[in-house]
């Protein structure tokens, strides 16, 4: 089972990932993750998207297509897989498709998860990740039973560089401009599904489910 997870930042891609991960055993591959852990790790991946992810631009095509094309080549993702965050913009779908042809798998859905701008900058600046094992939580819709402990694991819970009231503003410009195109591009090839992210994660969860029955 091959599945795109678009929609715009904060809409919840990571939460219901994860969910997905439990329920049907699928390699979770985020492109925002996989930038991070190189951040962290300091590499030279990371080097060259640090300032662009801390400025809320978009990493460029070339190096983004490259980590995605090298990732979704592993054994692990012939029996499906959940792709968070990518593509999102119109080369990096052509180059999906590209890809994904070469490698002979068909997707079975494009999940489009909608909240209006004006609720985004509320869940990303409330959000809260653990430091040990990336569980997502936030202040108020979702938060841990200790304070800014995490639930699954006892770590500790951190917030992003980027999730600012500021850059906040900017990815969902970016967003605009860069990423809704690709809900033409996806309605076109008729893999195209809306889910309404405004109701609670488990009813969200509940549509995502039924929309891969
Ligand atoms: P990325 O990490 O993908 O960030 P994003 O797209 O901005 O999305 P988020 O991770 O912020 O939100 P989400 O939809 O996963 O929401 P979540 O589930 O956490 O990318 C970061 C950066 O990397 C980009 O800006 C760019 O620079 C670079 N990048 C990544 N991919 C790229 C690409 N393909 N090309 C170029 N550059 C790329 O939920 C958010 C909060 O809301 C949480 O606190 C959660 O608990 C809460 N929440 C979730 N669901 C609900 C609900 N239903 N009701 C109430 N609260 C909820
Ligand atoms: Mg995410
Ligand atoms: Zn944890």
């Amino acid at each position: 089972m091959h599945i795109l997870l678009m929609g715009p930042p904060g809409a919840g891609k990571g939460t219901q990932a994860a969910n997905i991960v439990k329920k049907f055993a699928i390699p979770h591959i985020s492109t925002g993750d996989m930038f991070r852990a190189a951040i962290k790790e300091g590499t030279e991946l990371g080097k060259k998207a640090k300032a662009c992810i801390d400025a809320g631009n978009l990493v460029p095509d070339e190096i983004t297509v490259g980590i995605v094309r090298e990732r979704l080549a592993q054994d692990d993702c012939k029996k499906g897989f959940i792709l968070d965050g990518f593509p999102r913009t119109v080369e990096q779908a052509d180059a999906l498709s590209k890809i994904l042809a070469e490698l002979g798998i068909d997707l079975k859905s494009v999940i489009n998860i909608t909240v209006p701008s004006a609720d985004l900058v509320e869940r990303a600046v409330g959000r809260r990740i653990c430091k040990s094992c990336g569980a997502t939580y936030h202040v108020k819709f979702s938060p841990s039973k200790a304070e800014g402990k995490c639930d699954e694991c006892g770590g500790e819970l951190y917030q992003r560089a980027d999730d600012t009231e500021e850059t906040m503003k900017n990815r969902l410009s970016v967003y605009e401009a860069q990423t809704k195109p690709l809900i033409e591009y996806y309605q076109k090839a008729g893999l195209y599904v809306e889910i309404d992210g405004r109701q609670a994660i488990d009813k969200v969860f509940a549509d995502v489910v039924e929309t891969l029955k």
